[in-house]
């Protein structure tokens, strides 16, 4: 462990390249087949030693997800992601506020749920700088908990290995398996099994999302149409535009038209990435309503990036791949 007893862990964006709705199981969840990336904008979580279990938020989306301090004068219940699309996110919260987060925080449900498997009692001091937009398809709470995961999994010496951690996490959500891992994976079931991706090639991502937050249970239940089944990927590509030219002919996101209905935005969204240089393919994410835009590589993703309309909350850069 570091000096001082502080552990950090990265929270990466998770962005489904394609999502395909296959099925439907008898507790409504649906069956997926999506493949996942990580990259290219991180919450992250410092971990400390600690008599109890606590968990302070900051950041631009930090206020999103805190309760009132007991006496404190900002509501936190007042702060972005689902805000007008002219607010820029970065103003919403000062960092160093140490918002408190919701005692039902995934992230602390995730550490209680590790100690209780481990049988040892959940102590630690967490601090998330929260820099991803909330409820927004590119599984943000989820990477956060899989962060915890990860985290105390070494703070606390378990040393319980990637897929035992994911056995502890798969109840909590069905995105916090492939968190877990956090390199590019193709997921099925409801989301939590997992099967290794094609070799990737080098790209760059964009992601972009107008400021509006779309819970996904609504998304899933708007959704309209049958089933779509399992894509065919090749083992691998040989580059960023056949990748793009594969998955535009051979996938699609089946959440994105219910996304649009909900939140008209989306469409734009796509629309200006689609047009902007290099992009290579323009699509939502998870349930959204961040979308994302596919480039030769990072460089292209950065300067194309820049010219999104302001007041968009984006990320520009290559795909993340833990202990890569
Ligand atoms: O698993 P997670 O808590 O992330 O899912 C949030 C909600 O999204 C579920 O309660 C469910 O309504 C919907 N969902 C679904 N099928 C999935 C994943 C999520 O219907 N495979």
């Amino acid at each position: 462990m570091p000096a001082g007893g502080l552990l950090a862990e990265a929270a990466p964006a998770k962005v489904n390249l394609y999502l395909h709705v296959t099925g439907r199981r008898a507790d409504g969840y649906h069956l997926l087949d999506s493949l996942a990336v990580f990259g290219p904008a991180a919450d992250a979580l410092s971990l400390a030693p600690a008599e109890g279990l606590t968990l302070a938020l900051d950041g631009p989306f930090g206020g999103a997800l805190a309760r009132d301090r007991p006496g404190g004068e900002h509501g936190a219940h007042d702060v972005p992601a689902g805000e007008g699309p002219d607010r820029d996110p970065a103003d919403a919260l000062q960092t160093d506020r140490g918002l408190e987060a919701e005692p039902d925080n995934l992230v602390l449900r995730a550490a209680r749920a590790l100690a209780e498997a481990a049988g040892v009692p959940p102590r630690a001091a967490l601090r998330l700088t929260k820099r991803l937009p909330v409820a927004s398809g590119i599984g943000g709470g989820s990477a956060d908990a899989a962060a915890a995961l990860r985290g105390l999994d070494r703070l606390w010496g378990l040393n319980l290995g990637e897929a035992r951690l994911a056995a502890v996490a798969a109840p909590l959500g069905a995105d916090i398996p492939v968190c877990v891992a956090s390199r590019p994976a193709r997921m099925g079931g409801v989301g939590e099994l997992l099967s290794p991706a094609p070799r990737l090639p080098r790209c760059g991502l964009l992601l972009a999302n107008p400021g509006l937050a779309l819970p996904t249970p609504a998304v899933f239940r708007a959704r309209s149409g049958g089933f779509t089944p399992p894509a065919r990927l090749p083992e691998s590509w040989p580059d960023a535009a056949a990748m793009a030219r594969d998955l535009g002919a051979a996938t699609r996101n089946d959440l994105e038209p219910a996304a649009i209905a909900l939140c008209p935005a989306v469409a734009e969204v796509l629309a200006a990435i689609r047009a902007l240089p290099g992009c290579l393919l323009a699509r939502m994410s998870g349930s959204g309503a961040t979308c994302f835009g596919l480039f030769a590589d990072a460089a292209a993703a950065g300067a194309a990036a820049a010219l999104l309309p302001g007041g968009w909350w984006r990320a520009a850069g290559g795909l993340y791949e833990r202990g890569g």
